[in-house]
């Protein structure tokens, strides 16, 4: 076989994306939002250049604010005022029933593509028949733990958040009393935002608690485990996590967590790589494993996350774009996301893909994580999620703050919830 080289390779590399994308009519400028995390605004650039290449089109990121929740709130700004100058938005799984309205229908330009991914992920972004956006990684959290301060305390990862307290703890104040006073046994997200709904769903739903409300529609938030649930969380705060926890989203926890002053982090997969970079004080010093349980008979419970991309239906350049959205959600883009970002793919394939499994274990360990993790109530609440949300992550912001117990706290969420819902949801 003749190994083709440098500018050989390119020009068959661009004939096959010519072939799957179209060949270039007028080049445009694409404009693609989105939030960033970690490494992906430096990331993105690589990700689209073969894209840019074959096609003659360029792509601007305009990066936002890295909380989900600050982002939604500019993104339903823009898309209500029918904004034509961001013709591609990167959206969260809970997003697809509030923005459809203002998305362009890529079922048929996916009509190849979408049944290689998890059906599952395409379900969640497809409604009333309408598929939304297309999946450019799913998402699901892990315990992350110190190996090397497991094993010198004689300690293994825990099964249950008593455990993990308990061993946070100890380990904790053993490390502080042998010279680091920074050290902390666990770091996670407390901020009352998005991200605090994912964390306290895993400590409701892993306690036997429900979520929240239930695929039927049923507010089942205010129940005994529930509440057990919220007080096992408020005993941390000050005690194993830092009281700064309250103000902490992803990347504070990753902060902490990478200069190896933390035992224990909840956090997506996208910190897996970065834990193991060159400037990370806890390179090849940690395991990934599930979160823990209530108790006895309880399951662990991973929310379940993850990015998709959406074509506006205000964009000038939708041709373009969708053909920009097919690239990111496809097997090339998803692949480089993976081995330079640590993204779960959704396209079912690559978890058998041997390049993936050697750069980032993580990922074939994850594949039955992101399957069984628990979905958010988006689905059941519609056009109400995000207020639901607002209403519980509050409700927790309150009890991990000390305002209120968690008992009163859940029982005037319930009512809240069920103002909120009216007649139905
Ligand atoms: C991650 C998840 C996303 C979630 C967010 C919360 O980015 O993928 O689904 O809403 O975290 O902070």
């Amino acid at each position: 076989m003749r190994i083709m080289k440098g500018r050989a390779l390119r020009a068959t590399a661009t004939a096959a994306m010519l072939a799957v994308f179209g060949a270039p009519v007028a080049a445009v400028e694409l404009f693609y939002v989105s939030g960033a995390v970690g490494n992906a605004v430096e990331n993105f650039k690589a990700l689209v250049k073969p894209w840019e290449e074959a096609t003659g089109n360029t792509v601007t990121l305009v990066p936002m604010p890295a909380s989900t929740t600050d982002q939604f709130g500019q993104y339903r700004l823009w898309l209500a005022a029918g904004a034509s100058d961001i013709d591609l938005y990167q959206t969260d799984v809970i997003w697809a029933p509030q923005l459809a309205d203002h998305f362009v229908d890529l079922t048929e330009a996916a009509k190849d593509l979408a049944p290689t991914h998890f059906p599952s992920i395409i379900e969640s972004q497809t409604v009333n028949g309408k598929l939304v956006a297309l999946p450019i990684f799913t998402d699901a959290p892990a315990l992350y733990y110190r190996k090397d301060l497991l094993e010198k305390h004689g300690k293994t990862p825990p099964k249950t958040w008593a455990e993990l307290a308990e061993t946070a703890k100890l380990i904790q104040d053993a490390e502080r009393a042998a010279g680091n006073p920074d050290m902390w046994g666990f770091v996670w997200q407390g901020n009352a935002y998005e991200g605090l709904t994912c964390n306290a769903l895993e400590w409701v739903k892993s306690h036997g608690g429900g979520q929240i409300v239930e695929p039927d529609g049923t507010i089942s938030i205010n129940n005994e485990n529930a509440v057990a649930a919220l007080e096992a969380a408020a005993s941390w705060v000050g005690t194993i996590s830092p009281e700064g926890v309250l103000a902490y989203q992803e990347e504070e926890s990753r902060g902490v967590w990478q200069t190896g002053n933390a035992v224990f982090m909840r956090n997506w997969p996208y910190a897996y790589t970065l834990g193991n970079g060159d400037d990370s004080a806890v390179k090849g010093l940690f395991g990934v494993t599930t979160l823990p349980v209530g108790g006895e008979g309880n399951t662990s419970a991973a929310t379940l996350g993850g990015w998709n991309v959406a074509v506006s239906k205000y964009s000038t350049k939708q041709e373009a774009a969708i053909s920009l959205a097919l690239y990111l959600a496809g097997p090339e883009a998803q692949k480089q996301r993976a081995i330079n970002e640590s993204n779960l793919p959704t396209i079912i394939s690559l978890y058998d893909d041997p390049e993936i499994a050697a750069a980032q274990p993580i990922i074939p360990q994850w594949k039955d994580v992101f399957l069984n993790a628990v979905p958010r109530p988006s689905a059941p609440t519609l056009g109400k999620y995000n207020e639901v949300s607002a209403k519980f992550w509050s409700a927790v912001h309150s009890t991990l703050s000390g305002n209120g117990t968690a008992a009163e706290n859940l029982e005037l969420l319930e009512a809240e919830l069920t103002e909120i819902k009216g007649s139905g949801w």
